[in-house]
Order: structure tokens, then sequence, then C-alpha cells
């Protein structure tokens, strides 16, 4: 399978080092808006891909994966389905919220286009665990999802609700719930924390019904996620503790190794959990 790459960061860069020793792939292309990126990932491959922009790197790719940033997401995913090639996306914070151009989220919109072009869509389930029972609770009827995540105080330094309300997070002594909202409600205020959120609002009830509550802990220096689920199956409740990648801190390690689990259940022959 030849594999292009968007996004030669964190998660670009670990990806591309492990699957290119998977068999049956390839990786021909690279991208990032900084060449310097792409370069130095280059001479970290065996494989020699070329670099090139996003729409050569779709023309020659069989599978295109983002690993970008969520402001490109629509734009790649328009371009690579229309070309009825197969999509990996990591930014999932791009595919929620809604666009002025179209009527649907832009989940739906993007769905459509990937089973009208008839392309494989792939969204790894990133720095959280659980979309598994998800996946399969939502053949049923699903109640309610609710995702809380506690993070030490300043890890949520910057977001534009804690900058909008004037949250003090030097204060903060004890666990604090910061937030409560939906998905939709967190793209904006809290962008940093939205691709879990939006993975298991896509999975689950979508944006608008998926709970999200946000909380500061100042005895924690881990990213925590727990999910919580109910529907006619029962209960589900999962808890990520997160640790951060090697090389940023601002990306959880399982997010990486998501993203190379994923490729590896392309290209496999066993495919083990939903
Ligand atoms: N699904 C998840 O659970 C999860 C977890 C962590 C990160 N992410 C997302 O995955 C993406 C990559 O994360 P990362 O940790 O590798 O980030 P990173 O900042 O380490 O790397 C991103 C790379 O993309 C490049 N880039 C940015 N905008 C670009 C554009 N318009 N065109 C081409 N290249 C561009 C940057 O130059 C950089 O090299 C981010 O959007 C992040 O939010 C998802």
């Amino acid at each position: 399978m030849n594999i292009g790459i968007i996004g030669c960061g964190t998660i670009g860069s670990e990806l591309a080092k492990s699957i290119e020793k998977f068999n049956g792939v390839s990786i021909v292309a690279l991208c990032d808006v900084d060449e310097e990126k792409a370069k130095k990932l280059l001479l970290q491959l065996s494989t020699k891909p070329q670099i090139v922009g996003i729409d050569k790197l779709i023309e020659i790719s069989e599978l295109v994966i983002e690993s970008a940033s969520k402001h490109i997401v629509k734009e790649v995913a328009e371009k690579t389905l229309f070309k009825g090639k197969d999509l990996m996306i990591m930014s999932v914070g791009g595919l929620i919220g809604n666009d002025p151009h179209i009527s649907a989220p832009i989940y739906e919109h993007i769905f459509k286009l990937a089973e009208k072009n008839n392309c494989k869509l792939y969204i790894p389930s990133g720095a959280i665990c659980g979309l598994d029972g998800v996946n399969s609770a939502s053949i049923g009827k699903i109640n309610s999802v609710t995702l809380t995540t506690t993070k030490p105080p300043k890890a949520l330094e910057g977001a534009p609700y804690i900058v909008k309300n004037k949250i003090n997070l030097n204060t903060i002594t004890t666990k604090t719930i910061i937030f409560e909202g939906s998905a939709l409600e967190a793209v904006d205020a809290f962008p940093a924390n939205i691709n879990v959120a939006a993975s298991l609002s896509i999975a689950g009830i979508g944006a608008e019904k998926t709970k999200v509550k946000i909380v500061a802990d100042p005895n924690t220096g881990k990213n925590m996620h727990e999910i919580v689920v109910e529907g006619v199956f029962g209960k589900l409740t999962t808890s990520t503790e997160n640790l951060p990648s090697p090389n940023n801190p601002k990306t959880s390690y399982l997010a990486v190794l998501s993203a190379i689990s994923m490729v590896k259940k392309i290209v496999g022959n066993v495919k083990v959990g939903n």
C-alpha cells in the first residue's frame, strides 16, 4: 500500500518510522507546511519518499494519512475522497462543528463523500480507550455519553474558555470542575482537548448530545480521560491515564501508538477488536 503522510510532527514522524517496517507498506510521499520537518523525517527513513504538496501527495498515494492540523482536515478529506483514495484522520477535532457552507455537521458531509466515492475513512481511537465498546453499543440505543477530562491546571492555560471567564488557575488547590457542556461547545472552549471529544462523539451519539466535563487537578501530572456510556446494552466505563509522548508533551503517547496500530490493522490480515 502506497502511503502519503501530511504533517511530519510528533505523530507523523513516529508513525512513518514504525510503519515503514510493516509488510506491504511503502511510504511514497511526505508533506509539511514546514519543509524542514519533512526533510528531517526523510533522513530518518530507510525508504525515500518524495517531499511534495498536498495535491501531488494525494495523486501518488493509495492511503493518505493526515497528522497535521484540524484546520486542513476538511480540505484534505474532500480532495482525497474526491480522488477515490482512502484516508486516515488524526486531527479529528476538524470533523466536528459546523461549516457555514454545508448544512450537515462536517463529519456527516465527509462520511457521505467517502460512501459516494467508495473510499475507506479511518479514525484511530487516539488518546482514549473504549471506542470498541462505544461502536458496538451504538448499534443498539445509547442513552448518554460523558467524557471527563482531568488535567493539571497549567495544561489548561490559554484555553479560550479560561481566558474569556478570567479563571485564575493558580488559585486552584483541589480537584475542580472547570467546564461542563456539550462536545460541540467544547470545540471552541477547549480546542486542545477536542480530538478525544470528537472521536467519542462520532462513534456515539454526536457532538451535541455528548457531555464533556473538564477538571483541573493540581495533584496530577497526567492527562486523564474517563468515559461513561449508558444504553440498552448496560453501562461502560473506561479510564485512560496518559503519559506525554517523549517528543511533544502536548500529545499523549497513546495517540501515537493508536495511529501505528490502526495502520497495522489496515494492512494486516488479522483484526482483533471492533
Ligand atoms: N486523535 C487524537 O487523540 C489526537 C491526539 C493527539 C494529537 N492529535 C492531533 O493530531 C495532529 C498531529 O499531532 P502532533 O502531535 O503530531 O502535532 P505536531 O505539532 O507535533 O505536528 C504537526 C505537524 O503538522 C505540520 N502542519 C501544521 N499545519 C500544516 C498544514 N496546513 N499542512 C501541512 N503540514 C502542517 C506542522 O508543521 C507539524 O510538523 C494535531 O492536529 C493534533 O491535534 C490527535
